[in-house]
């Protein structure tokens, strides 16, 4: 039986992982893959750093030891980060070695390059780890949906955010008290910005969006916000309200026009994302022949994320052993528009605190009605004399419309605070019924 070298870009996290799983499930992945897979080499940093792997593998802090290594076949890239990765990946597909990558970073800014490369040289890359940890998404949209036109990918795609907000609703607790517990037990990382302000979710969708819509979606065409302003409060009223609030990461298109972004949003209590908790993602796809369809597993984390880039492994060692090459090739094949925010359509909730005197709420009721803002509930609570809160829901409205209401809003002498303005998503069916 032929044995395929392979040589490991990093042996953190999800390296290690690789390495264990490769080990333990050795028969049936040797057997799957026709072919002995063997890691020879390993980049690391730091080659005096203690490792829980087995001291045949050499690990190396030089990266020509592995990309100019003539018997290594694929490079698995586990290091992270855009520099230096970008250079090995390349070095690796232009030497004719094909490549797995778990680095969503990396794709959501330069994948086109990165795919060129690979395409030029007829190798792969394959990344199913960058999205989703181990759900299977990219190869579900890529292969097994790729006879759909795929309308929306939505989901919790990412599970440091999903775990507060599933931890701030439970126990009633806020954002930094959640946040501390989180990177206490490691599940938040010590810089955990990139998780927090939405960032990762928006590389991922990133990603996603591109080969859902066939068109190249970069990680900068995407509207972030992150969870850090959702308070306790807000978490009460959603509940109250009969919604759940999720860090969403959301691609659509319509004639031929994408719209992508992420932030937090009030989802209806009985939308299946609802129930998604803890560190665990779900990713929903419409597409006009499939349906509905919901993927669900744990987006992150060692073995996980290494099943994922095993997964890729098997499926490039069998390419090799056939003699197949170049098959994952880009499918960003059209060139889509993408919407601005300012022009998308939502409802929204919006909670003010405002001095609690006749006409209050009808002023503020004129500024929505003159901006074409209509609103479709509103809550009205006393806080203490002469202050009171209102939690209104809007209707679906454009963004730039709220944005405008907001500004005048703010400005009047009764109201001393908009505390917040969250996005309102509707149901699955797109039908625009919101679970008031
Ligand atoms: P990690 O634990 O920080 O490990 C990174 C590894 O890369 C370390 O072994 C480090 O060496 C090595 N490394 C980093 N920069 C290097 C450089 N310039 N030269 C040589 N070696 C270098 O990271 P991870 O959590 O495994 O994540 C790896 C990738 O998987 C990232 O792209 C991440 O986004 C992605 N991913 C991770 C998860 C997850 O759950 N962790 C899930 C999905 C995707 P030393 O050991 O010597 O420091
Ligand atoms: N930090 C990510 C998350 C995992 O919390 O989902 C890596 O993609």
């Amino acid at each position: 039986m032929k044995t395929i070298k392979i040589g490991l870009l990093g042996c953190g996290t999800v390296g290690t992982g690789v390495i264990q799983v490769l080990e333990k499930n050795r028969h049936s992945i040797t057997t799957k893959a026709g072919a002995i897979l063997e890691i020879t080499k390993i980049l690391v940093r730091d080659i005096n750093k203690k490792r829980d792997i087995s001291e045949k593998i050499n690990l190396t802090s030089n990266p020509n030891d592995i990309l100019d290594d003539p018997e290594i076949e694929i490079v698995i890239e586990v290091m992270g980060g855009i520099d230096p990765a970008k250079e090995y990946i390349l070095k690796a597909l232009r030497q004719g070695k094909s490549v797995v990558t778990a680095n969503k970073d990396l794709l959501a800014t330069h994948g086109k390059e990165l795919f060129e490369a690979a395409s030029e040289s007829r190798v792969d890359l394959r990344f199913e780890a960058s999205v989703g940890g181990g759900i299977p998404i990219i190869g579900p949209l890529k292969d097994s949906l790729a006879g759909n036109e795929i309308q929306k990918v939505m989901g919790i795609i990412n599970g440091t955010t999903n775990y507060i907000l599933t931890k701030m609703k439970n126990e009633n607790s806020e954002f930094s008290q959640v946040l501390a517990q989180a990177q206490k037990l490691g599940y938040a990382e010590a810089d955990p910005t990139s998780d927090i302000e939405g960032l990762d979710a928006a590389r991922k969708i990133a990603i996603l969006a591109s080969i859902a819509f066939n068109s190249r979606v970069t990680f900068s065409d995407v509207f972030s916000e992150g969870i850090a302003k959702i308070t306790s409060k807000d978490i009460m009223y959603a509940n109250e309200l009969g919604y759940t609030i999720k860090l969403l990461g959301m691609a659509q298109q319509e004639n031929g026009v994408i719209q992508v972004r992420v932030h937090p949003a009030f989802i209806p209590n009985n939308h299946p994302l609802a129930n998604v908790n803890d560190v665990y993602n779900a990713i929903y796809v419409q597409g006009d022949a499939v349906g509905d369809a919901m993927f669900f597993g744990q987006g992150a984390g060692q073995l996980p994320t290494a099943s994922a880039v095993i997964g890729d492994l098997i499926e490039i060692a069998k390419d090799l052993t056939k003699g197949v090459c170049d098959k994952t090739y880009c499918t960003c094949f059209e060139h889509k528009k993408v919407k601005p925010i300012s022009e998308i359509k939502t409802k929204y909730y919006l909670r003010l605190t405002v001095t609690d005197r006749p006409g209050v709420l009808a002023n503020i009721a004129s500024v929505f009605a003159n901006q074409e803002v209509s609103i479709a509930s509103v809550v009205q609570k006393r806080k203490c004399d002469q202050v009171a809160e209102i939690v209104l829901i809007t209707h679906e409205v454009k963004e730039a419309n709220l944005q405008d209401a907001l500004s005048i809003i703010k400005s009047l002498s009764s109201v001393i605070k908009v505390n917040n303005v969250i996005r309102v998503e509707g149901l699955l069916d797109g039908s625009g019924s919101d679970g008031e």
